[in-house]
């Protein structure tokens, strides 16, 4: 029998619905392309009944604390732990979990000393079961698949989604119909998704593409999406800033830097800092700021050139391929998260991006390009004076270091730029740079390896 898992004193999952986030038409039931019925724009879930939870902010933190003690599937699950501010479930069995979540918070006194920002840490979802921060939705938008009795699952993705959503689905009894960009994802991302038996289409466009293409599927055909148009993803990534919180004794750092892509996670933990402030489970909110790489920063370009008014897309193309995203369709909801928390958008040159990259992986810590640049950001933030040396800074790493070896290869090899028009400004990384090195197999090789690298 499985161990008991425990709950909050008082206080019991939430019952939930959905809300356009444009009309405002509250609905107990989304259709499969996850858009209002009157104006066709995104959903988010809501929870009617939580006012009455004002008061019970301490029990809530006793409770999730306690369970960190369970023996329990669902108490195991950093995601889960936190089930009163998630969908409610009937029964603890419903949850497929590969115990996700439970991210460590690092501190990363290197890079505190090269930002000028003592109090830095990095809260690293690349130590997530799939290796990205998706496994934290994905555990919760899985379920309720499941629970919505669907036998297929399908994504678009530039890799993470794919590979996590193939995963949960395998755990939990269903196929998976993975949409990828053909040769505009790391093998890591894809090899996962393989193994873990998805129906894998690689398709001759970009992610935008693959994300147009399933929506018209999904209408036609009896799968259930699992991108992040879908709001239970959402709300099980929220569980990233109240896992957060929790490392910091509830008290709120002054900034969260996230990466922006499709703006799904931006948009997530957002709206976990706001309900956290409603519910009085911390005081003030961080300034949650978004950063895109240049060549894909249509949030930057929506709101430097139109106000945030009407998204501008654009052709995306970077290295960090996580993010290489022109057309994002969580833009209003991360404009809202920005307004709300006082946040900026700025955008990196891949140079930018790389070199934040050696720099985190020079601590022992290491992630992917389209996390890093969250550091990149950073850099730019301080200079321009939004960050203030004085204040804390988390940034979300998204995804494992492992996930892109080709990157990594690439950069330390020194090909990454070879051909482009940053060749030239690449030499300034040079001494980042840890090249690997062929030798004869004799003593007199390595210990000339070893007296070079001590000069
Ligand atoms: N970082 C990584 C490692 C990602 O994989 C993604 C998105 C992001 C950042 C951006 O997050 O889209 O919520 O703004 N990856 C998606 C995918 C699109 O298909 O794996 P976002």
């Amino acid at each position: 029998m499985p161990p008991l898992s425990t709950s909050a004193a008082g206080v019991r999952q939430a019952a939930f619905r959905f809300r356009c986030i444009a009309c405002g038409d509250l609905s107990d039931r989304a259709s499969q392309d996850f858009r209002c019925p009157h104006c066709g724009d995104l959903l988010e879930i809501t929870y009617p009944d939580w006012k009455e939870s004002g008061s019970v902010a301490q029990d809530l933190k006793n409770s999730w604390r306690q369970r960190r003690l369970s023996q329990a599937a669902i108490d195991q699950s950093g995601v889960w732990r936190f089930r009163e501010l998630l969908p409610a479930l009937a029964n603890d069995q419903q949850a497929i979990t590969l115990r996700e979540g439970n991210t460590p918070l690092y501190e990363l006194p290197q890079c505190a000393h090269i930002t000028g920002v003592p109090r830095l840490f990095a809260k690293h979802q690349g130590l997530n079961p799939t290796g990205s921060f998706k496994d934290a939705g994905m555990t919760v938008a899985s379920t309720f698949a499941r629970l919505a009795g669907f036998r297929w699952v399908a994504c678009a993705s530039t890799g993470n989604t794919s590979a996590s959503m193939a995963a949960y689905a395998a755990r939990g009894g269903m196929r998976s119909l993975v949409l990828v960009p053909e040769g505009k994802i790391s093998w890591s991302k894809l090899s996962q998704a393989l193994d873990y038996g998805a129906v894998t289409c690689q398709l001759r466009t970009d992610f935008d593409g693959c994300l147009r293409l399933l929506q018209e599927l999904v209408l036609r055909a009896p799968v259930y999406q699992l991108n992040s148009i879908n709001p239970f993803r959402l709300e099980g990534q929220k569980t990233l800033a109240l896992e957060l919180l929790e490392q910091l004794d509830w008290q709120p750092p002054d900034h969260i830097i996230v990466p922006g892509g499709n703006l799904g996670n931006s948009s997530a933990i957002g709206k976990a800092l706001v309900e956290m402030r409603d519910l009085g489970l911390i005081s003030r909110l961080p300034k949650l700021s978004v950063i895109q790489a240049e060549g894909a920063n249509a949030l930057v370009r929506t709101l430097r050139e139109a106000g945030g008014k009407r998204l501008i897309s654009v052709q995306a193309e970077t290295r960090a391929t996580a993010v290489r995203i022109g057309n994002p369709a969580s833009w209003k909801k991360a404009i809202y998260v920005l307004e709300a928390t006082g946040g900026a958008c700025e955008q990196v040159s891949e140079i930018e991006i790389a070199q934040a990259k050696a720099e985190i992986g020079a601590e022992g810590i290491g992630c992917e390009p389209a996390s890093a640049v969250t550091l990149a950001g950073l850099k730019k933030l301080v200079k321009q004076g939004f960050v203030k040396p004085g204040e804390s800074v988390v940034l979300v790493l998204t995804g494992n270091l492992l996930k892109d070896p080709d990157f990594t290869m690439g950069f330390h090899r020194g090909d990454l730029f070879k051909g482009t028009a940053d060749e030239n400004a690449s030499v300034a990384l040079n001494s980042l740079r840890r090249p690997p090195m062929v030798l004869d197999a004799t003593l007199e090789a390595v210990t000339g390896v070893l007296e070079q690298a001590e000069k």
